[in-house]
């Protein structure tokens, strides 16, 4: 690890609270002493994660991700501790980029891209940026918008590389970022830049439009990099995420400039795809944003797809999911120019509800004036109202197709009660409890509790040998020296400073993760050691037994025993202590 100073970071730590930052990535809700929410670090829609900001950890019970604010950060961002660290530092004013050594050298991608970003924005004010800034307003664009999604221009004449370049930066290096080409020439001309930012909100990419030429692609992207892939990148998410607290619903669409249209008028909840399927990655940022989904594609066939896709992918995250159809092949820039934003707003708040939708899909390339067709049609209805939670969305579909159709309502309802009984889903898979051993048990629970109380950490100093397993031996160890060294040891604190040991940490976030109480006694703590001081003697009477039982010699069996015996009675003795 690069090296910053443990007083650093910790310092860093005690100013940053582990639940503001956590509730920028994750819904959080009070319960108790500790806030709740959805674990990002595994699949699932139900709360079972918990922040303690008192502990000033995290701890999720299902996968047992756990950890203090930095760790949260490198994980959920895919980027190293210290950059977390450093990224947190930044957020309370302490700069640690010149205490970072080179082994980690500071990367610039995010400082090129800073300039670039302002380049190519100065550059549309220019007067080369005339047909541009005219192109952007026909299509009503305005400065105040320009300014607000950081758009900009590229401009053949005036080079980008050789301005970076005088920057200092290294052609290889801009080659990397994927802003010059290997001749050395920008790779973006003559577009209309619009950036592309990460979660954090730093731009890592950009999408250039054509706007007074033909070309065959209308808009182009930046490579794909460490720091840009589409897959895990939703446009407009860091403004969008600033939104939600007060409206509980993320709108999904396309394009960017569909989010920046609505944007425009006072709709500020929506992301963009970018005309990328979305991934498992964007499901797992998705499900942590909003109770509430409307997905809003393109009004044509391929958004059609892309919808259907979407809700076969986001279906189980047990978020509301709605969708909104645009007519006329309309995607939502052009329908809000069109129709206005009053229409908009109506489209979004009549959204249609999922089974709804779906059972319209049904509908498609049947004819359902053909009685086969009608069958199998209200066949994949019922099977689809089987799964459906609200019994009066399943009532009022049941009535509709028996109208509709001229169906007795009983025969429908008693194929679906089938269906549904069918569908009973077995219980849940439990996860067995892992099952440990009373060595382990105690291994564990002294370091729970050395990290809750010095006292703890006095008695295992002063009274426990060995530990039997060595990644405990070696947390014990490195409890006991930062405590001499800095006099308590907060367990976010520790965390930090073992965080370069993959292997510690490991064990230590188990163990952190474990169902132990708060509280203990004094005397459990004499039982734990107790126990793994008779470790070592357990372990040579059970090989004892073993030979005992191998061996046929009755001679040499009784005195196996006899020294079984006297590694016993040197047990009781030791009870005393
Ligand atoms: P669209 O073709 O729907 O573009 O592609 P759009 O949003 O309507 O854009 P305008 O209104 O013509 O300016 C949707 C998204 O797919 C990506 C872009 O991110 C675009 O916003 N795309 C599209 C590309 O990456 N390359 C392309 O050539 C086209
Ligand atoms: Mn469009």
């Amino acid at each position: 690890m690069a090296y910053i100073s443990n007083e650093t970071i910790n310092e860093i730590r005690n100013k940053t609270d582990i639940v503001d930052v956590v509730s920028k990535y994750v819904n959080l809700t009070k319960k108790g002493k500790n806030y709740i929410g959805v674990c990002p670090f595994h699949d699932d829609h139900s709360p079972s994660m918990s922040v303690s900001p008192e502990k000033q950890i995290y701890t999720c019970f299902s996968c047992g991700a756990t950890g203090n604010v930095f760790t949260f950060v490198a994980d959920f961002e895919k980027i190293s501790f210290v950059q977390a660290v450093s990224l947190l530092g930044e957020r309370v004013g302490i700069n640690i980029s010149g205490n970072i050594k080179a082994d980690t050298k500071k990367d610039d991608y995010f400082d090129i891209y800073e300039y670039a970003s302002k380049f190519y924005q100065n550059s549309l004010f220019t007067s080369l940026g005339k047909n541009a800034i005219a192109y952007l307003e026909g299509r009503n664009i305005d400065k105040e918008t320009i300014k607000k999604f950081g758009i900009g221009l590229s401009i053949q004449k005036v080079s980008l590389t050789e301005y970076l370049k005088n920057k200092k930066y290294s052609l290889e290096k801009l080659i990397d970022v994927g802003l010059t080409n290997e001749n050395g020439n920008d790779i973006f001309i003559n577009r209309i830049m619009f950036p592309i930012y990460d979660l954090s909100g730093n731009p890592v990419a950009f999408s250039g439009r054509i706007y007074n030429t033909k070309d065959t692609s209308k808009y182009i992207n930046s490579k794909e990099t460490d720091k840009f892939k589409k897959g895990k990148i939703l446009y407009n998410y860091h403004i969008a995420k600033e939104h939600l607290k007060k409206n509980d619903t993320i709108i999904i669409m396309e394009g960017q400039m569909d989010v920046i249209r609505a944007s425009t008028v006072g709709i500020n909840n929506c992301i963009a795809t970018m005309g990328t399927a979305l991934t498992k990655d964007h499901k797992n940022i998705i499900k942590n944003m909003a109770d509430n989904i409307i997905l809003c594609f393109d009004g044509d066939k391929a958004g059609e797809k892309a919808t259907v896709a979407a809700i076969e992918l986001l279906e189980d995250t047990g978020q509301n999911i709605k969708v909104v159809r645009l007519p006329n092949n309309m995607d939502p820039d052009e329908y809000i120019i069109k129709e206005g934003k009053d229409a908009f707003l109506n489209q979004i708040k009549f959204a249609t509800n999922l089974v709804d939708y779906k059972i319209e899909l049904l509908k498609q390339n049947r004819d359902l004036t053909d009685i086969k067709d009608i069958s199998s049609y209200v066949n994949s209805v019922l099977k689809e109202l089987s799964s459906e939670k609200d019994d009066i969305v399943v009532e009022l579909n049941l009535k509709k197709i028996a109208d509709n159709f001229n169906i007795d309502y009983d025969v429908l309802k008693n194929k679906y009660q089938s269906l549904k009984n069918n569908k009973k889903i077995l219980p849940k898979e439990v996860k067995p409890k892992k099952v440990y051993d009373k060595y382990s048990m105690a291994e564990n629970r002294l370091i729970y509790y050395m990290l809750k109380d010095e006292k703890v950490i006095n008695m295992v100093e002063n009274r426990v040998g060995y530990f039997p397993t060595q990644s405990i031996r070696e947390l014990s160890n490195e409890i006991i020296y930062y405590f001499h060294k800095f006099g308590i040891v907060p367990v976010a604190d520790f965390i930090s400073f073992i965080a370069d040991r993959e292997e510690l940490l490991k064990t230590l976030k188990d163990i952190l993760a474990m169902d132990i109480s708060e509280n203990f006694q004094i005397e459990e703590i004499e039982d734990y050691i107790f126990v793994i001081n008779e470790y070592h003697k357990e372990m040579k009477i059970a090989k004892l037994n073993k030979e005992i039982k191998e061996e046929k010699d009755p001679l040499k069996q009784a005195k196996l025993a006899s020294e079984i015996m006297k590694l016993r009675g040197g047990i009781r003795n030791d009870i005393r202590n």
